[in-house]
């Protein structure tokens, strides 16, 4: 018998490499507002909604705002954000995630993206991905941010697959934090010293051959 699991894939930072878009758009934004950030800081913002990123680069610059100027910046990052979107393609896949994709459609297993993002659609329409997935749940669909796992039960529970049979692939800690309490197996793909409370971690996909992918499956 063909053993089913759910598969659910983060979209900035595991099938794209747009995190480093996000990274460019928020500091420009912070700086703007004389608030700075190293990479390091930007961990934290990875995974996580577009309230919460600005909420902490205000925290940081121990700044306060009006609303109607904290919605001002927050279109204007987007807006930012988005003009490095419109020049994407396939290209900007990142290496072995179409080998990861075809491997598990091979194997017939429910495939789901996860993302907080409001403009994973965008994106994956822009790489031609967007057909590969079961089921896409992102930041238009829950009302709670990673690290709720809010996202995750959501594509399990269209998948129609028990979140214990889920398997995460993520860039952020947020994210692995997440998929651990919905009691999924997590798999960092990144840095291990960043990504240390997931199950297992990869630099990318090129590093994950289709043995352990199989084994994913079967156990
Ligand atoms: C996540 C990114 O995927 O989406 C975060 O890792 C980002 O950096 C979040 O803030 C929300 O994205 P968007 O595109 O709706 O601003
Ligand atoms: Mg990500």
């Amino acid at each position: 018998m063909q053993h089913k699991k759910g598969f659910i894939f983060d979209l900035d930072g595991v099938i794209v490499d747009t995190a480093k878009y996000h990274f460019l758009a928020w500091q420009k934004l912070a700086a703007g507002i004389g608030i700075s950030f190293t990479e390091k800081e930007n961990e934290q913002l990875k995974g996580v909604s577009r309230v919460r990123s600005l909420e902490k680069i205000l925290e940081w610059g121990n700044t306060t705002l009006s609303e109607e100027r904290f919605q001002e910046l927050m279109d204007s990052k987007n807006t930012d954000y988005l003009s490095h979107i419109d020049t994407m393609s396939e290209t900007e896949i990142l290496p072995d995630v179409e080998r990861v994709l075809r491997f598990l459609e091979d194997n017939e297993q429910p495939m789901a993206l996860g993302s907080a993002s409001k403009n994973a659609r965008t994106i994956l329409q822009k790489v031609k991905l967007i057909h590969r997935f079961q089921t896409i749940v992102d930041g238009t669909d829950v009302s709670k941010a990673k690290p709720n796992p809010e996202v995750f039960l959501k594509a399990a529970e269209r998948l129609d697959i028990a979140p214990m049979d889920c398997i995460v692939f993520e860039d952020s800690v947020a994210g692995i934090e997440a998929a651990n309490t919905a009691g999924m197996v997590s798999i960092g793909i990144g840095d291990p010293s960043v990504l240390n409370t997931a199950d297992h971690v990869f630099s990318d996909f090129t590093q994950m051959n289709n043995e352990f992918l199989n084994k994913l499956i079967q156990q």
